[in-house]
């Protein structure tokens, strides 16, 4: 088959009855991309020139995350009602673009399907000689709840019955079901859809009774066996996640293969990317476009979200960071909270409790404890003491504060910003700094102190008096 003259048609109108969701089925997420995301992607790998959608239930929230994430390559046909998947592949034929030759049709909850899977059922068509329609077929021990395969006594497919509609024991006991991928000329998928009729157990249109029309005009069905997790329709929750412990397993795998230790527990979704020699502790969650260097070692508990990290980085435990980056050996947490637009540079640290947010951190510098840096850019080298804050918003607007190079932020200190401390300045231990630091000043805006010899013995004296008086007042 010229896979190029192939559009793909994948339905994803219907609306999930099963998950119990306002939330349309096919946004459902799996290892952090929606149950649509897979069959497209596996569609544009597999080649197809053109992947159309079946759009319906939720129909503005599913176009927008295709445009998204696919943009141009991927078009949408709307299916008005949900009729059943015959009725679906129909609204799917209308969009399909003249000159196109071939159909490879699929379903939108099936995610763990690969461009392989589609592939070998589209080259099937082309191998089989005589055969109409391609379709791929699965052996599995409990086919309950499947469309059964059911072939004639020469071995050749005949039908496909949905579970609901089943006659006899011998047709409950088959366990070759239907993953649900098809292969078909335009032509022959036109005319199969045109015949199908609501006369079944769920008054739909089934898609699957092409099938039965190809045997009944004498046409020839070829079956692929395929893999069974092919199958795994998603149709509720425990089916949900099923699918995603299989993908997210498949994706451990994957680094594992390539170098990075992925402790058992850990959580790396679609889309990560991993260097070799990265661990990656139990319980770690690693999301969105996060890509972490070689080496680097992620601890227990710890969040990313589009996070890049550096080469021989450690991120010890529960550190939570979102659209952010941390340099080559730096060392962050644990518990340290990167929140969006945090850069820390090379062999930069950042302690316990430290929240850092639109920061940049130079080489070397360091936050150990306690502190809030938000809108900041510190200096290579910089020390920012515990317990300091960067006040960045006055009520109404943001400001920043400035620390250069080799400068020294004395523990419980205030940052007024906007306010810079010039390099290799020293702010005194709980100052309060409101205006600019000269390069290699001290500023110190505190109380002076003041020691009174032996007053500590006369303050307990009168304060021991005062609580034997109170308690005297109270017997009264
Ligand atoms: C379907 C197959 C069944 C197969 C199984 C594999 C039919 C009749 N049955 O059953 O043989 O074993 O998939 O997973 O095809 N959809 C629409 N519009 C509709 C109805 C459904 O777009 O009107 C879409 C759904 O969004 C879903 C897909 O088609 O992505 C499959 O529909 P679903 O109702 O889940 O079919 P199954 O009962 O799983
Ligand atoms: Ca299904």
């Amino acid at each position: 088959m010229n896979i190029e003259k192939t559009t793909a048609i994948i339905l994803a109108a219907g609306q999930g009855t099963r998950m119990k969701s306002t939330l349309p089925k096919v946004l459902h997420t799996i290892a952090g991309r929606p149950l649509v995301h897979y069959p497209v992607r596996a569609a544009l790998d597999a080649g197809c020139g053109d992947v159309v959608v079946v759009v319906g239930h939720g129909r503005g929230d599913v176009e927008k995350y295709l445009a998204a994430a696919f943009g141009e390559r991927v078009r949408t046909a709307v299916q008005e009602q949900q009729r059943g998947t015959g009725d679906a592949a129909r609204a799917g034929l209308s969009g399909v673009k003249p000159g196109a030759e071939r159909i490879l049709l699929f379903y939108g909850d099936v995610p763990l399907l690969s461009a392989d899977d589609v592939a070998a059922v589209a080259k099937k068509l082309d191998e089989e000689p005589g055969a109409v329609l391609a379709l791929a077929t699965c052996e599995v021990p409990d086919p309950h709840g499947y469309g059964r395969v059911l072939r004639d006594a020469a071995g050749n497919v005949r039908e496909i019955r949905e579970q609901k509609d089943l006659r006899t024991d011998t047709e409950r006991a088959c366990r070759e079901i239907n993953p649900g991928i098809y292969a078909s000329s335009v032509a022959f998928m036109r005319e199969a859809i045109a015949t199908l009729q609501p006369n079944n157990a769920q008054g739909e249109l089934y898609l699957t009774d092409i099938v039965a029309f190809a045997g009944s005009a004498g046409k020839k069905v070829a079956a692929v066996p395929s893999r069974a997790e092919v199958l795994a329709g998603v149709n509720d929750r425990r089916q949900l996640i099923e699918a995603e412990d299989a993908m997210l397993a498949r994706i451990a795998e994957r680094w594992r293969v390539a170098g990075a230790t992925v402790r058992t527990g850990a959580r790396i979704e679609d889309g990560v990317e991993l260097a070799p020699d990265v661990i990656v502790e139990a319980g770690a969650v690693l999301r969105g476009k996060t890509k972490v260097e070689r080496g680097a070692h992620i601890d227990v508990g710890c969040v990313l979200t589009n996070v890049t990290v550096g080469e021989g980085a450690a991120l010890k435990p529960y550190s939570v960071m979102t659209d952010s980056s941390v340099g080559p050996r730096a060392q962050i947490g644990p518990f340290s909270h990167l929140r969006p637009d945090s850069h820390i540079g090379e062999d930069a640290h950042v302690g316990n409790f430290v929240e850092t947010k639109k920061t940049c951190m130079a080489k070397g510098a360091k936050a150990n404890h306690l502190a809030y840096l938000g809108d900041g850019v510190i200096g290579e080298a910089a020390n920012i003491g515990a317990g300091t804050i960067f006040c960045n918003y006055d009520g109404f607007q943001k400001h920043t504060t400035v620390v250069e190079k080799g400068a020294f932020i004395g523990s419980d200190s205030q940052l007024v910003a906007p306010v810079t401390v010039g390099a290799g300045a020293y702010v005194a231990t709980g100052t309060t700094v409101t205006k600019d630091v000269p390069a290699d000043a001290l500023a110190i805006a505190r109380v002076k102190q003041e020691n009174k010899d032996g007053y500590a013995s006369k303050l307990r004296a009168r304060l021991e008096a005062a609580k034997a008086a109170a308690k005297k007042a109270e017997k009264k």
